[in-house]
């Protein structure tokens, strides 16, 4: 029989029918005890109640028991990572501790710079090996969605390579990857000619082989003083739009104003926001661009948290991702640091589970996944503890026990299937 029936569990938090926008309190939360559901190959087909599941489909289906103290809730969705890069920035770590800044350290040719020349050295075999080891880590901590970053060869060459080893790694991994052209991470050191030729080449010679290729549909841009300015960047944007590309950005780091032109051009989302002052945030607010905080980056550098509280208060949507990359967010933990944000931001268990599940899909242009819900893909978590609030308590050390990708057990703790 092609369905299955799994529970019962003793909590199952659907996070169906939430709002997308603004605060959420902990009574927003539905929980269904003794919950369960029912799947046909990788789609919901119902949530409920156990009893009455196994009384309306209990001829029809297969059964998945779970018979300890369990909690289920959907799978997350890791929306911001660079994990397509090779080499390791240990000793901007360590130069940073000493007291120079993020971006001294890019303006003396290190930072990004000194990643894209191991990630240019690497083939793409050994690129695509690296993201397949990084996304079996994320698989663990319960992420089935990933979005991947280009970003690290920054030359119309380096940056098909870097593409189409994350569409490579797709074949060998069990999550859905969702790449992303980061061609515009910053102007390349050993490029002749200012920032804007630069783009306009990206523009024209790039963009045309990511359609070909079916490498990506989403343009990405650091808006930054180390980086691109607005005014840079905008013709840019422009183009991507007209091509159908969705548009992200990473947006008030350091310095205000790409989240600004985030929201001008509509981009699905603007991620990073440490430095947005109230007017950001209003302007944020106001719009269905998507919020991403990134925390990783945040313990990586030492540095602000993007004001989540403020953000959620005023309505904006808001996502949580690791931003895991080997320069300001080494950890790729992705609880760990949605945990501390809530601590330190003050984020009730409801809107951090919205930031990484539903909120999150948003970020990625997604509406298949994200809540328990019929006509939903079966992405869900399971866990060995009878209270959901357990897993933000243990700041992420409490991992799932088994988690589920469309339909298929696809991670067992202590196993990899
Ligand atoms: O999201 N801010 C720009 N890009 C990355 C960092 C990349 C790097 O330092 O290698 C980020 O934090
Ligand atoms: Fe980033």
């Amino acid at each position: 029989m092609a369905k299955k029936l799994i529970g019962p569990f003793t909590q199952l938090l659907p996070l169906a029918n939430m709002p997308l926008h603004g605060a959420l309190l902990d009574n927003t939360l539905e929980i269904i005890e003794k919950g369960g559901i029912v799947m046909e190959h990788d789609l919901i087909i119902d949530v409920g109640p156990y009893p009455i599941l196994q009384e309306k489909y209990g001829a029809t289906v297969t059964f998945v028991d779970i018979d300890t103290p369990t909690v289920c809730m959907p799978s997350y969705i890791d929306c911001h990572t660079h994990i397509a890069f090779s080499g390791n920035r240990a000793n901007d770590f360590a130069l940073r501790n000493a007291g120079a800044t993020y971006l001294e350290i890019a303006e003396a040719g290190g930072g990004i710079w000194s990643t894209v020349q191991h990630t240019r050295e690497a083939p793409e075999e050994e690129l695509t090996a690296r993201i397949v080891e990084r996304v079996d880590a994320l698989i663990k901590q319960g992420i089935t969605t990933i979005e991947v970053k280009s970003g690290y060869g920054l030359s119309v060459e380096q940056e098909v390579k870097t593409l189409r080893a994350i569409q490579q790694a797709q074949k060998r991994v069990a999550a859905d990857l969702v790449p992303t052209c980061l061609a515009a991470h910053m102007k390349p050191r050993d490029f002749d000619g200012d920032a804007s030729v630069y783009l306009d080449k990206i523009a024209s010679e790039l963009f045309p082989i990511l359609q070909r290729e079916n490498l990506t549909n989403r343009i990405d841009a650091f808006v930054e003083k180390s980086a691109f300015s607005a005014t840079e960047i905008r013709p840019y944007f422009r183009k991507a739009k007209e091509q159908g590309f969705d548009i992200t950005v990473h947006a008030d780091q350091f310095t205000t104003s790409g989240s600004v032109v985030a929201v001008e051009f509509g981009a699905v989302s603007a991620d990073h926001l440490e430095a947005s002052t109230e007017n950001e945030i209003q302007i944020l607010a106001k719009s269905d661009t998507v919020a991403v905080a990134l925390p990783g980056a945040s313990l990586g550098l030492g540095y602000a948290y993007t004001p989540a509280r403020r953000l959620l208060d005023e309505g904006a949507i808001l996502a949580i991702a690791t931003d895991w990359n080997p320069g300001s967010a080494p950890m790729g933990q992705l609880m760990v640091q949605a945990s501390i944000l809530a601590t330190a931001e003050k984020l009730s268990n409801a809107e951090v589970f919205s930031a990484l599940t539903f909120r999150a899909a948003r970020a990625l242009n997604l509406s298949d996944r994200g809540q328990l819900k019929r006509g939903q893909l079966a992405d869900f978590n399971i866990y060995m503890t009878s209270n959901y609030q357990n897993i933000t308590y243990k700041q992420g050390t409490l991992r799932p026990q088994q988690v589920w990708k469309s339909g298929k057990l696809i991670y067992t703790k202590g196993e990899q299937l």
